[in-house]
């Protein structure tokens, strides 16, 4: 039977009833408006401005804008430090931006950047910190905080994965001077393509608007701009998307937890549960003993028709563009992780196929038993 399974991805975007999507887009026909800050765009501004409980929220084209955009916005400058364990958007933002990223390597417990490893790699040059709540984990928001207010850093999270993500039952989009989001149509949101900023700050929100949408309001030139613009037709299926998030959170809550029931003898590393943290459950990657253990479930996985991803690799201080200082946990963690096949409606039989094919990787003995 295995052979005649669809190809399973690691994903599969989540559409919303169709009716519903086009009450909305039926909207944009109406009023003739199909961008430029329309009603609808405004609209789900608005919405999750409030659910987020945060002053400032503006929409933009995509999630990799959204960070160059709150870069600017920040007016940062010079060297930025990141994280090396992220997708390469985080690090190609802060390079098209013209700033140089500094990695500094991850906690082991959170795949997040350690901060205690933040203030050796602080110099003069050094305006801002960048940091992912990679697979949705919140980062040490609370250390990070008092690092930047320490040495008068801007903080940037790249929250791409961590929609409706809590910590200490408040939204984890409140810390930091930004929060970046990516409404891609592979994250748990989203508006096809799409992004939002979170800003703390009435006039670096002002100066996200104008660079939003080239620097003009009417026929008043203000400042340097680019059209990073979310069409009324995108905001729509983010507003058809968003009665069912919390359904999709549970329902990837009980995937998970089946996961880790199958997996739970096997060695496999799984995602850390933290306390006070609300997860979203973005993402469900595996962290192998050894890359040859990768590869293999891979390429076994791979043959039946399951395909899998290699979230996040390269460690990004290995690009071939970026500046290969060492951070040995990002690059082994990058070696060994491999994201799985999660979402909302995926088959059962996935799940024991994965099990299957990891005890016959990692134990072959007992697998034939
Ligand atoms: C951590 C992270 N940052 C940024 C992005 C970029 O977002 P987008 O694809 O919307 O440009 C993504 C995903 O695509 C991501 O995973």
């Amino acid at each position: 039977m295995s052979g005649t399974m669809e190809p399973i991805y690691v994903t599969k975007t989540f559409l919303p009833p169709e009716e519903e999507y086009l009450q909305w887009l039926r909207k944009a026909y109406s009023t003739h408006v199909l961008t430029n800050n329309g009603p609808i765009v405004r609209e789900l501004e608005e919405t999750l401005r409030a659910r987020f409980d945060v002053p400032y929220l503006r929409s933009m084209a995509n999630g990799t804008l959204a960070i160059q955009l709150a870069l600017r916005a920040l007016n940062v400058k010079g060297k930025v430090i990141t994280t090396p364990f992220s997708y390469v958007a985080t690090t190609s933002a802060i390079l098209w931006e013209g700033l140089e990223p500094v990695f500094v390597d991850i906690d082991p417990a959170t795949f997040c950047i350690d901060p205690n490893l933040i203030e050796a790699a602080i110099t003069p040059d050094t305006t801002a910190i960048l940091a992912t709540h990679v697979y949705g984990i919140p980062c040490d928001v609370e250390a990070i905080d008092a690092i930047a207010k320490k040495h008068g850093l801007k903080v940037i999270y790249d929250a791409a994965h961590a929609f409706d993500v809590t910590y200490k039952g408040r939204s984890i989009l409140q810390w930091g001077d930004a929060s970046t989001l990516s409404f891609h149509a592979t994250k748990l949101f989203h508006t096809v393509e799409g992004g939002a900023v979170v800003l703390h700050d009435a006039d670096a929100d002002e100066r996200l608007r104008l660079l939003r949408s080239f620097g003009h309001i009417g026929d008043e030139h203000f400042s340097l701009g680019m059209n990073a613009k979310m069409s009324e037709v995108h905001a729509a299926m983010g507003m058809a998307v968003l009665p069912y998030v919390e359904q999709c959170i549970r329902d990837r809550g009980m995937i998970r937890a089946r996961y880790d029931e199958v997996l739970r003898d096997t060695g496999i590393g799984v995602l850390p549960t933290l306390r006070r943290v609300e997860h979203n459950y973005a993402y469900y990657p595996v962290l192998c003993e050894t890359g040859e253990h990768r590869q293999a479930i891979q390429e076994e996985l791979g043959r039946r028709n399951i395909f899998t991803r290699r979230y996040f690799y390269p460690s990004l201080n290995k690009l071939p563009y970026t500046n290969g200082a060492s951070t040995p946990v990002s690059e082994h963690t990058a070696e060994v992780a491999l994201s799985l096949p999660f979402y909302p409606g995926m088959p059962d039989r996935v799940i024991e196929i994965v099990g299957t094919v990891v005890r016959q990787v990692v134990d072959p003995a007992k697998a034939l038993n």
